[in-house]
């Protein structure tokens, strides 16, 4: 079962990686620092053994008094990303976010949210790029670096919980004004489905391309892919890991608080080792499409 699963979801993030080539254009070895760093689908130094089915007995039930949530104080670095800063904040990454190696981010992102090496590879690989760090052996990298926008890696416009750079103030972190046109967008839905994120996520790429004169063909096109997969990610974590039926009280209350909903009866799913969220992200995209050819058809 494990090789049919692997396979298939390897199948399609190469086709997803594939449909997205201002994403893929980006990894090139343009880091200032370390020349020689994996690229997307080289797993050579990859930690690529841990699924659930291997998850100690101690990390069975994940619970606050194992990993305590901490607030970052003012020397703790935070990334962008809701995701990263929770397993920060929750100390299965260095608190002080700092120094970052891909082991670390391997082990987090699976202890955390029972993710596999290909699909944290799609956010930490290209981010590795903006290391400041100036350590090589192995690179690391710190979580404020995936903040980075020129040259373009990860950090991207278009998001649903922070503000585009376009408008300035602080990058990466979370903007109420944004969020609440995204709670607007789902208002009335409980559950998040793959209709509901499409829908979503076009209103909020409109709304950029009104209100963003930086919002060009590039940004847009580069933005797809992160946006597309933090929304996989989303609703299969806090979801359903077959419909993405995402849970919209978990959701809000991970990305408010940059805290693992456990106190709230969520566990991170035992029964799934594959990238799923590459799948739902593939079929987001499909229905995303589907409505911007019915508004230029009407
Ligand atoms: C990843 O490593 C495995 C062996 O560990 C190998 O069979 C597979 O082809 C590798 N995949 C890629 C994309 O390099
Ligand atoms: C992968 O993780 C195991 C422990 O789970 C460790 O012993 C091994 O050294 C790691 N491999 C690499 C290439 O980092
Ligand atoms: C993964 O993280 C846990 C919790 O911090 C730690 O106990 C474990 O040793 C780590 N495993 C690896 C292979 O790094
Ligand atoms: C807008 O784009 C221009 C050209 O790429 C860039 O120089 C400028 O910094 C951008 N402005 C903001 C606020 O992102
Ligand atoms: C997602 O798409 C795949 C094929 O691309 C399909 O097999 C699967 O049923 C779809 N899942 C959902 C929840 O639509
Ligand atoms: C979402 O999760 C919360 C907390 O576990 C639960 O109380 C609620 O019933 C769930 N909502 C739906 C619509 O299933």
């Amino acid at each position: 079962m494990h090789t049919s699963t692997t396979f298939l979801a390897f199948v399609h993030l190469a086709s997803l990686t594939a449909a997205f080539p201002s994403y893929m254009r980006r990894q090139t070895n343009n880091s200032p620092i370390c020349p020689n760093l994996p690229t997307l689908g080289d797993n050579s130094t990859a930690n690529n053994t841990r699924h659930a089915d291997s998850r100690p007995e101690e990390f069975r039930i994940m619970s606050e008094e194992m990993f305590p949530f901490i607030p970052p104080g003012p020397n703790d670095l935070r990334s962008p990303c809701p995701a990263v800063n929770t397993l920060a904040n929750h100390g299965m990454l260095p608190r002080d976010g700092r120094n970052v190696d891909l082991n670390l981010f391997t082990n987090a992102s699976w202890l955390g949210f029972n993710m596999g090496y290909d699909t944290m590879a799609l956010i930490a690989l290209p981010g590795m790029r903006s290391s400041t760090t100036g350590n090589c052996n192995p690179p690391t990298v710190h979580l404020s670096d995936l903040k980075q926008r020129v040259p373009k890696l990860v950090e991207h416009e278009a998001s649903l919980s922070r503000r585009d750079a376009f408008f300035g103030g602080a990058i990466g972190t979370l903007d109420q004004e944004q969020w609440s046109r995204t709670l607007a967008r789902w208002e009335g839905h409980d559950i998040i489905t793959l209709d509901v994120a499409a829908k979503e996520l076009k209103a909020r790429f409109d709304w950029s391309r009104e209100n963003n004169a930086n919002f060009t063909a590039d940004e847009e096109e580069f933005s797809r892919l992160p946006s597309l997969l933090q929304y996989g990610l989303l609703i299969t974590t806090f979801g359903n890991m077959e419909t993405g039926d995402g849970n919209k009280t978990l959701i809000k209350y991970f990305i408010e608080n940059e805290r693992m909903p456990w106190s709230l009866g969520w566990q991170p799913t035992q029964e799934l080792y594959f990238p799923n969220n590459q799948l739902v992200a593939g079929n987001i995209s499909a229905i995303w499409d589907s409505l911007v050819e019915a508004e230029e058809t009407c």
